[in-house]
């Protein structure tokens, strides 16, 4: 046990915007616009919301109340509520957390040099050219340790003065920037299309396991689910907090800023008249369509796209800090580490785990496959199943600080049926897929 006293939140406030922070990043806007490009525009939205109210939801209500009722990082609080046999469930938890950071800092790279791009030199002509140059490779490598510093410096001064305030600067700093940059998207000319393109549905779209695996992984990963992380930022909250109420405001909000990152990315996109290439490539409809359309906005376009992608940055970062958090979380509680070793050495051995995926893309792939679609949702399943199950009076715990919540019973159920069945479905179709990308590695 660490000699230090645990830290807290210093405001539910602190904690909402924390909690929001780790759900929003660039699961909201590069991931979620490229699959909703890919499975075709409005239906894929539909189930995503789907998910995240009916499998989504139940997962958060219980990492957060297995995270404050313990007070405890995942291993610890796993043990806590069931013993022993759980501590691999937490390992592997960590385990994911250290994975998805180690490439999701390479992805947050690229969106800080597109960044000083719009400051300094514009976007040229040229952006998938632009793409190609930077994305793998040394200068990748290097913009991905400049991130992995700047998230070691915020995880490194604290809960409260690191992840707290820079949540509480940063998180309507972003929104501010996503309602502007959608409003200015409203304005231009030919962006009807892309209203169209991203608000009507074709339900016969919806049903395919395919595009189900799709929204429920996508679901698990913008709510920041299936690893530890709201079970570890619930660790620091006290016992008054209304923790069913706190999980619909996350859940909430991270659809909205997804919702509305729609609302940027494809009226620009029809208005650009790019949608050919948005559906040609996965990682495209931000890192080379946007740029592309930027340069040829000339002078307004670098201000946008600099606002654009400094929320990307601002996302990504609140994301980071979250992930690292875990990690040092439970170096500090399993091993008694203080939290400037903890951060110290699990920063750079994450940072240095995302060196593979910062000189090759289909590295980068790989481990995103593995971790979001199999980590993640084998964690979940697992969570939900322990809750459901094993854990003893979880209605008891999450109802700390509230006046009765009647809906439990549903929430209950949910855990224990819904959620493992759609689980074990998405399962199903995403080990073939993601073993098919491991496996051409090594080829
Ligand atoms: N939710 C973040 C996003 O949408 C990414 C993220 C942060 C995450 N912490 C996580 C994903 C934990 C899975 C698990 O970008």
């Amino acid at each position: 046990m660490s000699s230090e006293p645990r830290e807290r939140w210093g405001s539910r406030a602190g904690f909402l915007l924390a909690a929001v922070g780790s759900a929003v990043g660039l699961g909201n806007m590069w991931r979620f616009s490229y699959l909703t490009a890919e499975n075709g525009g409005a239906a894929f939205v539909v189930l995503y919301l789907a998910m995240t109210a009916l499998v989504g939801l139940p997962v958060m209500l219980a990492e957060f109340t297995i995270g404050r009722g313990a007070g405890r990082s995942p291993v610890a609080a796993l043990v806590h509520f069931g013993g022993g046999v759980w501590r691999p469930l937490g390992i592997l938890f960590v385990a994911s957390g250290a994975l998805i950071l180690s490439y999701y800092s390479v992805i947050a790279g690229w969106t800080l040099r597109y960044g000083l791009d719009a400051l300094v030199s514009g976007f040229g002509s040229d952006a998938a050219g632009r793409f190609d140059a930077i994305a793998f490779g040394p200068g990748a490598a290097a913009w991905h340790l400049g991130f992995m510093a700047l998230t070691i410096f915020v995880v490194g001064s604290g809960v409260r003065t690191g992840i707290e305030r820079t949540s509480i600067v940063l998180m309507p700093a972003l929104f501010l920037i996503l309602v502007g940059l959608a409003i200015y998207a409203w304005t231009r000319p030919g962006s009807a299309a892309g209203y169209a393109y991203y608000l009507q549905t074709d339900f016969r779209e919806i049903l395919s396991f395919d595009v189900l695996k799709d929204a429920a992984s996508q679901a698990f990963f913008s709510l920041s689910l299936g690893m530890g992380a709201m079970l570890t930022y619930a660790s620091y909250l006290g016992r008054e907090d209304n923790l069913p109420s706190e999980s619909v405001v996350v859940a909430g909000s991270d659809f909205l800023v997804a919702f509305v990152a729609g609302l940027v990315v494809f009226p620009l996109i029809f208005a650009l008249g790019l949608q050919q290439e948005v559906k040609d490539s996965t990682t495209g409809a931000l890192f080379i369509t946007l740029p592309h359309g930027f340069a040829e906005m000339g002078g307004v376009g670098r201000v946008v796209g600099f606002f654009f992608f400094a929320a990307l940055v601002v996302g990504a970062l609140t994301s980071a800090i979250s992930l690292l958090e875990v990690v040092v979380a439970t170096a500090i509680d399993e091993l008694g580490w203080t939290r400037h070793k903890a951060v110290l050495v699990a920063g750079v051995a994450i940072a240095l785990l995302g060196l593979p995926s910062s000189l090759d893309g289909n590295v980068l792939g790989a481990v995103d496959k593995l971790s979001g679609n199999v980590f993640l949702i084998f964690g979940a399943l697992a969570l939900a199943v322990f809750t459901g199950w094993f854990m003893p009076d979880p209605e008891g715990e999450a109802s700390v600080g509230t006046h009765g919540v009647r809906w439990f019973f549903l929430w209950r159920s949910l855990l224990r049926f819904v959620v493992p069945a759609v689980l074990a479905v998405v399962l199903f179709y995403a080990v073939p897929d993601t073993w098919t990308a491991l496996a051409a590695l090594f080829r």
